[in-house]
């Protein structure tokens, strides 16, 4: 189905919005917020949390998401964030591999076999962003902007942001570049802009409706790639912290209110 929408995508080249549809998916968005397992998915990451794994035998309770060991609580509202122990800019997911290798002393393979699920199973990564996020709810989200390190990451993420390439010659700003934009039923939001990237920003991660299953900010990038016919970026890789920072920095400021829902 994904294809199917990609290649309408590329076909239709990218349709002028509506107002009566925005209604109507509002409306859609209303109805299913109701009926959506979002609480489901943060006591499951929550128990996942707290399950002694790996070769230590240990769980992530002490895992240092930027506000001290153990500290959950408005920590995601924090990120991404500049870590003097890894040296790097960290997402919650890359923050959470990190602590799966050296708490739980687990190999980076291992660890990330399966970093994306799907309705029958989520991964590890989602029920444990679930669960993190889940603890940011009503906080105002101020990832880093000090840190030199977290400056470079900004301004890669913007160049990245703007820079074509590929077999179809797109940037992130081909289809998020312009208001109005959609494919299909999805809205395309200008991500640069702050009024279109707080709204959104503010509700990863997510359930996501159309396929029943928990989703990231890590499978986003993942996914947009792949419509912009690129070859996968690594998973946590510079890459995706640089984006997920320069579009999180742009939303800064907004109220954090997920995990919430989506399309
Ligand atoms: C070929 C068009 C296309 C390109 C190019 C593209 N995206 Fe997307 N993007 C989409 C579609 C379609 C969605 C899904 C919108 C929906 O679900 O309603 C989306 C959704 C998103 C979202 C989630 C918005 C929300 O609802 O919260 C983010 C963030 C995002 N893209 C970032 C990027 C980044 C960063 C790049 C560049 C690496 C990129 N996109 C490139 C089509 C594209």
């Amino acid at each position: 189905m994904r294809r199917a929408i990609c290649g309408a995508a590329l076909a239709l080249s990218v349709a002028t919005a509506f107002a009566q549809q925005r209604s109507t998916y509002e409306e859609y968005q209303r109805m299913t917020a109701e009926s959506a397992p979002i609480e489901l998915y943060e006591m499951a990451g929550e128990e996942l949390w707290k399950k002694p794994q790996g070769p230590k035998n240990v769980s992530l309770e002490r895992c240092d998401l930027g506000m001290g060991p153990g500290v959950v609580k408005g920590a995601y509202a924090r990120l991404p964030r500049y870590f003097s122990d890894a040296d790097r800019v960290m997402d919650l997911e890359t923050r959470l591999l990190h602590c799966m290798m050296t708490l739980q002393g687990r190999g980076r393979a291992e660890a990330t076999k399966r970093v994306f699920g799907n309705a029958d199973r989520s991964s590890e990564f989602e029920l444990l962003s679930a669960y993190v996020a889940g603890q940011s709810n009503g906080m105002p989200m101020r990832p880093g902007t000090d840190h030199p390190r977290e400056k470079a990451a900004f301004e890669l993420g913007r160049k990245l942001f703007f820079h074509r390439a590929g077999a179809w010659d797109f940037s992130c700003a081909s289809c998020h570049g312009e208001e109005g934009k959609r494919i299909r039923m999805s809205d395309l939001p200008v991500l640069y802009k702050a009024e279109y990237a707080r709204p959104l920003m503010s509700t990863w991660p997510a359930y996501r409706v159309s396929t029943s299953s928990f989703i990231t900010l890590q499978w986003r990038m993942n996914d947009c790639y792949r419509q912009m016919r690129m070859p996968e970026p690594g998973f946590g890789s510079d890459t995706t912290v640089a984006l997920i920072t320069f579009m999180t920095v742009t939303a800064e400021g907004a109220t954090y209110r997920g995990p919430a829902i989506k399309r």
